[in-house]
């Protein structure tokens, strides 16, 4: 899969405009704070619907507007339309047609993207590990995408309700509504995160001793909350703690993934560099499913992670998107001179510019 245009109005910083990208690698090159992350958040947008910062949506519009639109067209002539408007929701639409649902997005444009964030996912909290999940499962599947939003408004709905019943605005009896919903939509869920783990387990593990020249074993292990037969009558026996707490204790929205590398949780006792490297080799997995799953090559947006890396690690991680379209950023003329193959196109990034 291959973007053939960007184009991008509105956008935080950048100018409007159209950029006709290569089927390689294409360098986003500038100075800090120029606009090169704001570009491969642009792409990252029409592929997920979200920013790859977790920002909302209307930090993405130009602080001086009041909307912004991102149109990318594919070499397969998938032409997918965001507009984001404030105070007001952001539309999409595929090929000219306006879609209901945000969840219709997901598969259309498949991407990988890599950060020094995601290089931190094992070190970081389980919420990132499970948006990193998350993610990828949603690119997977829409069924999962919509699955998970039933579940997270039925949570957001019985909590509402454990403050009313706490307030003693409402009755207990109506939990068990929400607690019935929970364990069916987390059921499925479950199931979804347990077959990806598994596959992630087999192919990051494959990569992660490539990688370390077989010096090092890494296993990536789902470590779901609660076994979903177990869910219903756990939060039904934590009514009274939920109640007082305000909040929903068991579910998939606490689960979590282990990286053990050498049979020791790395989280915990891992070195900074094995870190690194277990992250890699779960995002390059992450690539590896996609393309196996969907059978196209996802295309992978690299922003600053070679810096990140030490010379083997980087010198694998470019050999291995070899084949994919590529988005990076890159600051230094040194980097250019280091990482930026012959037939790259480089873009330079100035104050929003694209030139
Ligand atoms: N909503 C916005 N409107 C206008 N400018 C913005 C907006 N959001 C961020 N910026 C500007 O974008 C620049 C940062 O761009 P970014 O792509 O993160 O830089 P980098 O080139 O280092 O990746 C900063 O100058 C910031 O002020
Ligand atoms: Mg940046």
């Amino acid at each position: 899969m291959r973007i053939h245009t960007v184009c991008v109005t509105g956008f935080r910083n950048l100018q409007d405009g159209e950029h006709e990208l290569f089927p390689g690698v294409n360098i986003l090159f500038g100075d800090n704070a120029q606009g090169k992350t704001n570009f491969l958040e642009a792409v990252y947008v029409c592929s997920t619907g979200r920013s790859q910062r977790g920002s909302a949506d209307r930090e993405m519009i130009n602080h001086d507007l009041s909307e912004s639109r991102v149109r990318v067209e594919t070499d397969d002539s998938t032409l997918i339309d965001i507009h984001l408007q404030r105070g007001g929701k952001k539309s999409v639409a595929i090929n000219h047609l306006p879609t209901k649902r945000l969840g219709d997005l997901f598969g259309n444009l498949l991407t990988v993207s890599f950060s020094p964030e995601d290089l931190r996912i094992i070190k970081q909290g389980p919420k990132e590990r499970r948006r990193f999940m998350d993610m990828e499962l949603c690119q997977l599947s829409r069924i999962y995408y919509s699955e998970l939003l039933s579940y997270y408004r039925a949570l957001r709905q019985r909590n509402n309700l454990l403050r009313q019943i706490k307030q003693e605005r409402a009755e207990r009896a109506t939990l068990f509504i929400w607690n019935s919903q929970l364990a069916t939509h987390g059921a499925k869920i479950f199931a979804r995160r347990k077959e990806f783990c598994e596959l992630l387990n087999n192919i990051a593990g494959r990569l992660h001793a490539a990688i370390t020249n077989h010096n090092e074993s890494l296993q990536v292990i789902y470590k779901p909350d609660a076994a979903p037969n177990d869910v219903e009558e756990r939060l039904n026996a934590n009514t009274e703690r939920d109640i007082t707490r305000v909040s929903t204790s068991v579910g998939i929205h606490r689960d979590d993934i282990e990286f053990i590398v050498n049979d020791t949780n790395c989280r915990v006792y891992g070195s900074q560099g094995q870190q690194r490297t277990a992250a890699l080799s779960a995002k390059l997995a992450e690539m590896e499913i996609i393309k196996q799953t969907k059978n196209k090559n996802p295309i992978l947006l690299l922003d600053d992670v070679l810096s990140e890396l030490d010379i083997n690690r980087q010198r694998y991680l470019l050999d291995s998107i070899s084949g994919s379209q590529v988005i990076m950023t890159l600051t230094g003329m040194e980097d250019i001179k280091r990482f930026a193959p012959a037939d790259a196109r480089i873009m330079a990034v100035k104050q929003g510019s694209i030139t």
